[in-house]
């Protein structure tokens, strides 16, 4: 396993998206265990990127509950029916909030977080096994860019559930 990320430097969040995908591909390759691969995925995606919180919400005992991370402490359990993560599991999309304080419902776990993302993350049932949320201090920062970078890594994750 490589010890460290090559991010290019100046280059736009697509561009940055091209060149991680191969390295956590590699990154998770040979490693069978989902929470330290979900760990390191958080890891590279807060280096890459600078975001201000990244982390995975896991489908369990009947809610989502904080996994992996990078960034300040966070809420620890979700109800799928609350937020912008519940929206996502229930209606099984991703979902783009440009402005977290716009969207009915959204759980502020820090004051700071201003806009966000948030991805479900499937089983081969079909059914969602968790969510990859992402959050940054600053309005309307995530576009199909975004979008379509993170749905690859997750298919990643999902080939190895
Ligand atoms: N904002 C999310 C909750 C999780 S934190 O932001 C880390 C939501 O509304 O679901």
């Amino acid at each position: 396993m490589a010890e460290e990320l090559l991010i290019p430097v100046n280059a736009d969040r697509k561009a940055v998206y091209n060149a991680l995908f191969p390295q956590i591909k590699a990154l998770i390759a040979d490693e069978s265990d989902l929470i330290a691969n979900l760990s390191n995925i958080t890891a590279a995606l807060k280096e890459a990127f600078g975001f201000f919180w990244v982390g995975f919400y896991l489908v369990k005992e009947g809610q989502l509950v904080l996994g992996p991370f990078q960034g300040p402490i966070a809420c620890t359990r979700i109800p799928f029916h609350k937020g912008v993560c519940g929206a996502s599991y229930t209606r099984k999309e991703t979902i783009v909030v440009p402005d977290v304080e716009a969207f009915p419902g959204h759980i502020a776990c820090s004051s700071a977080s201003k806009s966000e993302i948030v991805l479900p993350v499937f089983h081969r049932n079909g059914t969602v096994a968790m969510v990859l949320d992402v959050d940054s201090d600053e309005l309307d920062d995530f576009s199909a860019a975004d979008s379509e970078g993170l749905e690859q890594i997750i298919k990643l994750i999902e080939r190895k559930l």
